[in-house]
């Protein structure tokens, strides 16, 4: 990277602790025998243990056995947060009092960037819109000594894989597409804010040690298939729960075929199969981008730990490594695939989608063309997408509908200004979109005339396509594929076109075929650092710097520590709402504008379950009190709050599936929700309730569940007993109903650990973690 400005990144904290990693390896070794043979996953998980003989004792095969079962407690080297989740991390970094964070850590504001008109409007607009909250994060950043990078800086991910993942590395991000630090060798991992806090304070993490999926690439990818490929095709295969509980890890001799920022793709996507993360080996193809983002140390460090003898080779798996299943894909066959509507594994190879927009009667034109975004905006993506424009401009042809370009990081757009690929999209009338998350998180104002309810297919090399994410219209209908299909779907405006194979006609009545895309795969003449003012700041702490957080304010509030839990059973809770249907982390916390409030926890929580079904009623959103009277769930909730009674919710199975959205647990526990009674429940939500003193039980007999309603009085029993046993013995529900004063009890289940009871007694995990630093 070229060092103008006089910029100077700290080398030293962008390094992975290596002689620290190497050490726990042998130990690792030393506790499963050397003939255990492990994976790269395994490798870089376990020597991020926290004590590696407690941990990998517990089993009885090697070793193997602890996949999917043990928790495992790990010591990330770093933590990175967006803007939109690190209001609520600071937050809670904030109530244990600490100097400074005990790792490196960064801030990236991307996610409250609208996209609309072109950076130079967009930005400055944004910016204005959400001072308060960027100021915040920068004044935070400051004191706890956290890198910051300011709006117009880059895509967090983007921005991550240029400075900060590095072969052997564990880091968690509070995004879901954490993972694409994995293209570059790092077991890099999404989290909720209050899990980011443990290692910001240096508390160990703990993760269910999850199953390995290997997946073998063989041959190389040719013509127009790109890595967006490899991911598109497995998650068709995978669909968006096929990952769950695993770390998908590549391997064989396709790897070394495939950019570094190729593998970042691949990576940041297998979140869309719900994957815990994604991970490739060191690979020489990471060395020209470790040494063209400035880090040739990183690089020679990395090289010759991946040359070692087997035994001491961190970086790479070991031949024989088992892996819990494994996938075989041949790059040299693949074709491209375009996945969606609505769901990012509904995968239709190229050649087959005409057919399908048919037989589906998806829209047979395209709205708008997008490009970019954390999962596609390398400079090889680019410089392809490039090359396909300049193909077509050659033949007289522009694009027929809206195109965007969102360049993943201020490095990227300034070293593609210098190369005058920003150009050559804006001359075919692109417009340029500020380096920042835009119209992938749903801030894209569109001037196009397509307004909500409008029917329309929109093409872009964006990860997630639910419902609504893009511009709130539900009816938009998000196609995603490879940066190179979507340009070239954007010249030809119709859902139907296959550039392979089809010709497009221009104003002479020439016909014209695109060649499949060519690029570099980095800047030949380097990266240049672009503009001073999105530089991050440095990582010294400054512990007088206020942090301001107004007291009127409507976008961020101070958190309080929730109350230790009594010191008996509970008793006198009420029956809030009884769920029927599914009830995700949507359902309990609504995403779309709400996303504004994240930063305060009074006002979002005006949220709670507005979409939940009542499963007397059928109605949505309406709870009814004790005297008959009906109000949303959230203002019920709070009357009871502010009248000093606790409540439960009842529901049925997987509560709180969908994403680790904390807010999901804080906001019923900040309302008075103190026991969520489920048939089953969402493994990462389970947990996020603990942390949050929630507890969540479910029903022994699911029969029991209807029992229960709406306003039923409940005590719990044996409840206090197992919290202070460590988890042992079970909790029973005595239940008064409302209707007839008949009591009744209901045996339930609880998935408490030792640790969890901690959390619940105190409070909070995080009182927990205060606890352990004031003493
Ligand atoms: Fe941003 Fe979209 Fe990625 S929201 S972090 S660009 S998935």
């Amino acid at each position: 990277t070229k060092s103008s400005h006089g910029y100077q990144p700290d080398i030293q904290s962008r390094t992975p602790p290596y002689p620290k990693l190497l050490k726990r390896l042998h130990e690792v070794r030393r506790v499963l025998g050397p003939e255990r043979q492990l994976t790269l996953a395994e490798k870089i998980l376990y020597s991020h243990l926290d004590n590696v003989e407690e941990s990998l004792l517990s089993s009885t095969d090697n070793g193997l056995n602890i996949r999917g079962r043990a928790n495992l407690k790990l010591k990330p080297d770093r933590v990175a947060m967006q803007d939109a989740s690190a209001q609520m991390a600071l937050l809670q970094f904030m109530t244990c009092n600490l100097p400074s964070t005990a790792v490196p850590a960064s801030i990236h504001c991307d996610h409250m960037i609208v996209g609309e008109r072109g950076a130079d409007v967009d930005l400055p607009e944004s910016i204005k819109g959400n001072k308060e909250v960027f100021d915040f994060l920068e004044s935070a950043a400051k004191k706890y000594g956290i890198e910051f990078w300011p709006p117009g800086a880059g895509i967090i991910h983007q921005t991550v894989l240029e400075n900060y993942s590095a072969p052997g590395l564990m880091m968690l991000g509070t995004d879901s597409h954490t993972p694409n630090a994995g293209g570059l060798g790092a077991i890099a991992i999404g989290v909720g804010g209050a899990d980011a806090v443990d290692a910001l304070v240096d508390a160990p993490w703990e993760l269910k040690a999850p199953k390995v999926l290997g997946v073998r690439l063989e041959g190389e990818l040719n013509g127009w298939a790109s890595p967006k490929d490899v991911i598109l095709y497995l998650a068709g295969k995978l669909t968006v729960r096929g990952g769950t509980g695993f770390i998908i890890e590549y391997h064989g001799p396709g790897v070394d075929s495939l950019s570094c920022t190729g593998m970042a793709t691949i990576a940041n996507m297998g979140a869309e199969a719900g994957a815990t993360t994604s991970l490739f080996p060191f690979s020489e193809r990471h060395v020209p981008y470790l040494e063209s983002t400035g880090r040739s140390s990183i690089a020679l460090q990395a090289q010759t730990i991946a040359s070692a003898t087997p035994l001491q080779n961190l970086l790479r798996a070991d031949k024989d490594a088992q892996y819990d299943e494994v996938i075989t894909i041949d790059l040299s066959t693949l074709e491209p695939h375009v996945n969606g509507p609505h769901t990012p594994d509904l995968s239709t190879p190229l050649s087959k989608f005409a057919e399908a927009v048919k037989t589906n009667q998806w829209p047979t034109k395209v709205s708008a063309g997008l490009i970019g975004s954390c999962t596609n905006s390398s400079y090889q993506d680019m410089a392809r997408a490039e090359n396909l424009v300049k193909q077509a401009s050659s033949a007289g042809l522009t694009p027929t509908v809206p195109f965007y370009v969102t360049p993943g990081s201020e490095q990227i757009r300034a070293t593609l200004e210098r190369d005058e690929t920003l150009n050559t999209f804006v001359d075919v009338g692109g417009v340029v979109l500020a380096n920042a998350c835009g119209p992938c998180i749903g801030q894209w104002k569109r001037t196009d005339g397509v307004e909500k309810g409008d029917d329309n297919a929109i093409f872009t090399s964006f990860n997630r396509n639910f419902r609504g994410r893009n511009d709130g219209n539900p009816d938009t209908m998000n196609f995603l594929a490879s940066p190179e299909i979507v340009t070239a779907m954007s010249y030809a405006g119709s859902t139907t076109f296959n550039p392979m194979t089809d010709a497009l006609t221009n104003a002479k009545g020439e016909e014209f075929r695109f060649s499949p895309p060519t690029g570099a795969e980095l800047p030949p003449s380097g990266f240049e650092i672009g503009k001073p003012e999105f530089l991050p700041s440095s990582g010294a702490p400054i512990p007088s710097t206020p942090v301001i957080v107004s007291p009127t304010s409507d976008r961020l509030a101070l958190l309080d520590p929730f109350p230790p839990f009594p010191h008996n059973d509970l008793s006198g809770l009420r029956v809030l709402y009884k769920v029927t249907g599914k009830c995700t982390t949507d359902t309990i916390s609504a995403a779309g504008p709400w996303l504004k409030y994240k930063g305060h926890l009074p006002n979002i929580s005006a949220n709670t379950l507005i979409t939940a079904i009542n499963a007397a009623t059928g109605e949505v959103n309406i709870a009814y009190d004790i005297d008959g009277s009906t109000s949303g769930i959230p203002e019920l909730a709070q009357k009871w709050k502010d009248q000093g009674l606790e409540w439960l919710v009842v529901a049925e199975h997987n509560y709180g599936e969908g994403s680790a959205r904390e807010h999901a647990a804080l906001q019923p526990r900040y309302l008075g929700g103190r026991v969520i009674l489920a048939k089953s429940f969402a493994r990462i939500h389970e947990t996020n309730l603990k942390k949050q003193g929630v507890v969540p039980l479910t029903f022994e007999n699911e029969a029991d569940y209807d029992l229960i309603t709406a306003c039923d009085e409940v005590s719990t029993i044996g409840l206090f007993d197992v919290l202070t046993n460590r988890g042992q013995g079970s909790v029973s529900l005595k239940l008064t109903r409302r209707a007839t004063g008949e009591e009744v009890v209901i045996k339930t289940r609880h998935t408490m650990s030792e640790d969890q009871c901690g959390f619940v007694l105190a409070g909070s995990a995080l009182n927990v973690l205060a606890r352990m630093q004031r003493s």
